[in-house]
């Protein structure tokens, strides 16, 4: 990849070309948008020295997608100057939640803090193969939460998320063709305290990742996404896989725990599901409420649905929610439909850690 700062001059501008930039941003998102539909298509063609992208749409999803072309834009031939400011007027007009602080690319071996700047070469197989690997390690007070990593200066509160990718190379599905693996890492700033409202989940139908993907954090999210998605639309938080056997797996990035009414902390085991990090910690940091009595015990087993939906607690633990307390599941009200009093002190027990614990789960980001 180019780097940034030895892009070419500005060359000059196709008169054809439309200038609106916003128009071809905001057709290309109705069309990502309608990607899974049948019916739905997009064809390159040349005329002369100009490339058109013909959108294919169908009017009826069984005729060929060439011979229902409804709508053809002219896509004009950038600079690459011209495609960053192209990139920075798209970041503008988005109306992000999150911020973006920092971003450090092994390919361009550096940092920017430029969110426009924060791209993928499209020839990652990371990206065209879902050949990569990541995770998020949250950051609290300056100070990454289980982390051996460090990173940005001006950082309180947020995540950092990397990638490892086998890296750029070709479009073939082998990776021979990539010489050398790519390290993505970005900054997310987070000023929202963490929720401990109850929420809802339901059962999800999208079926679970087989164990050897399910147990590993490849970037082939997509049965994750449509599980979310099945959630929102169910106006649930969360969907909630079960295994192959019909036990309670987990959710779509976080685990699940429950607490019965002989007061046991049981968490699914971890075979078939990721092994999640804030799980685990949860699982010693639990040890405190079986001290103070709230806990009798604290076990890794199977649990089926219907223990799960007669238990006292639900929750969700993950790096995102820390601990989340469920109060229904599917059309069951769990417990007494509150949030429950061991989800609740373990989340304080988990932030506590977060802002205090050992040196072992805390990595200083140096300012
Ligand atoms: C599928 C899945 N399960 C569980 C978790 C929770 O893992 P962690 O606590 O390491 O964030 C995640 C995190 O993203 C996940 O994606």
């Amino acid at each position: 990849m180019t780097s940034l700062s030895s892009c070419p001059k500005i060359v000059s501008h196709d008169p054809r070309v439309p200038s609106n930039v916003h128009d071809h941003s905001h057709k290309s998102n109705v069309i990502f948008r309608n990607l899974s539909l049948p019916g739905l298509g997009f064809r390159n063609s040349q005329h002369g020295s100009h490339t058109k992208m013909i959108i294919l749409r169908s009017s009826n999803h069984t005729e060929s997608l060439v011979d229902s072309a409804a709508q053809i834009s002219d896509v004009p031939n950038l600079s690459c100057l011209e495609a960053i400011e192209r990139l920075k007027t798209n970041r503008e007009t988005q109306k992000a939640k999150q911020q973006f602080l920092a971003m450090y690319s092994s390919v361009f071996g550096g940092i920017t803090t430029d969110p426009a700047a924060m791209v993928i070469p499209i020839d990652d197989h990371m990206v065209h193969r879902g050949h990569g690997v990541f995770d998020t390690a949250a950051i609290m007070d300056g100070y990454l939460y289980e982390l051996d990593e460090h990173l940005d200066r001006i950082l309180r509160k947020g995540s950092l998320r990397y990638w490892l990718s086998v890296g750029p190379g070709d479009f073939q599905l082998s990776p021979s063709g990539c010489h050398q693996p790519a390290l993505y890492a970005v900054v997310i700033q987070d000023q929202s305290p963490f929720d401990s409202k109850g929420i809802q989940v339901i059962t999800s139908s999208v079926p679970i990742k087989p164990p050897q993907f399910a147990t590993m954090k490849s970037v082939n999210y997509l049965p994750n996404v449509l599980s979310k998605m099945e959630a929102e639309e169910n106006g649930a938080y969360a969907a909630i896989w079960l295994d192959s056997d019909g036990f309670v797996a987990e959710g779509p990035n976080m685990n699940v725990a429950f607490v019965t009414k002989q007061k046991e902390l049981i968490m699914p085991n971890f075979d078939y599901i990721l092994s999640g990090c804030t799980a685990k910690r949860v699982l010693t940091l639990a040890a405190e409420l079986v001290r103070e009595g709230k806990l009798r015990e604290i076990k890794v087993r199977n649990v089926t649905v219907e223990e799960g939906k007669k238990a006292d607690e639900m929750m969700l633990i993950g790096s995102g929610v820390l601990v989340r307390p469920v109060v229904q599941w599917d059309e069951q009200v769990i417990g007494d439909g509150k949030e429950g009093p061991v989800a609740l002190g373990l989340l304080n027990l988990v932030i506590e850690d977060m802002k205090s614990g050992p040196p072992t789960v805390r990595v200083p980001v140096p300012y």
